[in-house]
Formats: C-alpha cells, structure tokens, sequence
C-alpha cells in the first residue's frame, strides 16, 4: 500500500472510530452498581473455564471451594488485564510523541488510553469488590514488562495490544453472555467488549499496514517479541497464589492446570482469532514458534500456514 493512501486510510479510520467512541462509551463508576450485593453460590466465570476444571483436585474440591475458585481467577486475570493496560498506554504515548498530534490517528490514540484508564479503575473496583489480592503477573513479568513499555515501538506496539484484547475479548464476549454467572463480571464484560471492539480495529489495521513493510530482520525481530509477549500473557494470566487463596497447594495446583486439557482447549479457544490474524499478517513463524507451541495458545504440534511470497 504506497504510504499516502495509507495515512488516507489510517485518517479515514480513525475518524469513524473517534464517531464511534462518542456514542457509546462508558464511565463504569457510574454505569455500574457496585453497591449491589455478589449473589450466593455463583460461579464468577463458567466453572468449565475455570483452570482445574475436570482434574482430580477438582472432583475432590468442595462446591464453595470451586467458586472461590473462580473469584480468584477472575480476579487474577483482571490484574493482570491492569497490568497490561498500563503497559499499553505508555506504549502508545509513547507512539504519539513522535506524531502529528493534530491527526485523528493520534487523536484516536489518546482516546483509546482514556478508555484503559477506566477500564483499569474498573477492573480494580471489580477485584476489591471480590475482596481479592491485586495479584499481578508476578516478579518476572513484571520486569519484562517494564522493558517492554519502555523499548518496544512500531508494529510490536499493536501487535502486544492485540494479543491482551484478542484473548480477554473472546473471554470476555462468553461472559456478559453467560446467565449462570455473578452479574457484576457480565456488566464489566459487556463494557469492556464494546470499547475493546475499537482497539481491536485501531490495532489490527496498524499491523495490517506495517508488517508489509518490515525488511527481513525486522520481521524476524517483530516475530519473536510478539511470539514471547504471548508466552508471558498467556503464562501469567492466573497467579499460582489463587490455588493457595482457596487451600490447595500453589505448585500442585498450578501443574494440574497447566497438563489440564480442558484449560488448554479454553486458551487455544480464547486465541483462535488472534492466530488467525497473526497467520493472515505473515508474523508467525522462526524461533518465535517454540515459544508460541509452549503458551498453550495453539496445539504442541502447530505448524503455521506457508506465509505467502513477499
Ligand atoms: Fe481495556
Ligand atoms: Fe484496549
């Protein structure tokens, strides 16, 4: 795509997605009750995504055991949704710093970080009301984290954002669905899915514009910063503490899910549209592949689609 038509292009969107925002976004301190009580014996997330649905601790574990069970792996994955928002608003800040910042694409960009900071005040409003820990992604991801947020730039950028979006979207979209769960996680869903649906668009569009401009070894270096940010979301999602929150042991518990192929059915689930895309975009593939079969995102045995010729 020659770059006018591009940034034509990249106008153009940004503009119906800024229309977009004006008519429907949220402010979640106030569209939502949060002086409504949780409901009794229901489950925070469907107990099949739960991580140790169908094992042995699960058969042994009592019914209230199970639900608090969910309660904190809802909220483990809500703070790590924090933690990953916070890296993606520097990330695009940072993008903007070098722009025009007279565009709708930057306009847009500032836009998208104004709806993470309240989705990430709302995703804490949701954990302190489940009276959960801020459980984080733990020590180590936190520090690539950092590196992250403070090196990565260009396609890696959208690219980042859209594995955190993809992934907790297609959860997400399940749950605000989902009559048999506590109705605070469908209402924070339901927000969460229609604002995301822009990002999505925002960050798919970026990729699809640059990735064919990457020269060989950008692509290679893209490939695997985008193949390791998936192995450490996916890795991270759920805190091995909330097995200990509920009386089982941390490091059994999380082996169990980890060999559960009921959990690796939801993960490849929630990731099947972003592979997808990353197939499309020609950015899976080299030593990157390793890393992806090792995040349970697709099968042990994946193979990509032959790319096609550049
Ligand atoms: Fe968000
Ligand atoms: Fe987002």
């Amino acid at each position: 795509m020659p770059v006018a038509s591009g940034i034509k292009d990249r106008e153009l969107t940004a503009e119906r997605l800024l229309a977009a925002s004006a008519k429907n976004s949220f402010d979640p301190l106030k569209d939502i009750d949060w002086d409504a009580p949780l409901l009794p014996d229901t489950y925070f997330i469907n107990e099949k995504r739960c991580t140790l649905y169908g094992t042995r601790t699960w058969a042994r574990m009592s019914p209230a055991q199970r639900v608090d069970l969910t309660r904190h792996e809802v909220a483990s994955t809500a703070s790590v949704g924090i933690w990953f928002e916070v890296i993606l608003m520097q990330l695009l800040i940072r993008h903007a710093y070098d722009q025009d910042m007279t565009s709708r694409h930057i306009q847009y960009a500032f836009t998208e970080i104004a709806d993470e900071c309240r989705h990430s005040t709302m995703f804490g409003r949701m954990i302190e009301k489940f009276e959960a820990p801020n459980y984080g992604p733990g020590r180590y991801a936190h520090e690539l984290g950092r590196a992250m947020k403070t090196i990565g730039f260009g396609i890696q950028t959208f690219a980042a954002a859209l594995i955190a979006e993809e992934i907790l979207d297609s959860a997400q979209r399940e749950m605000m669905q989902d009559e048999t769960i506590q109705p605070l996680v469908r209402d924070v869903s339901r927000i969460h899915v229609i604002e995301e649906a822009r990002h999505v668009r925002y960050a798919r569009e970026e990729v699809v514009r640059r990735s064919p401009r990457l020269n060989r070894a950008e692509l290679e270096f893209s490939r695997l910063v985008i193949a390791r940010s998936a192995h450490v979301i996916a890795h991270h999602l759920i805190h091995p503490n909330v097995y200990a929150a509920v009386g089982l042991d941390p490091k059994l518990a999380r082996r169990e899910a980890l060999a559960n192929p009921y959990r690796d059915e939801t993960m490849r689930a929630w990731a099947r549209r972003l592979v997808a895309f990353f197939e499309e975009t020609n950015l899976m593939g080299g030593p990157g592949l390793l890393l992806w079969r090792r995040s349970g995102l697709v099968p042990r045995d994946y193979r990509p689609p032959v790319a096609p010729a550049r």
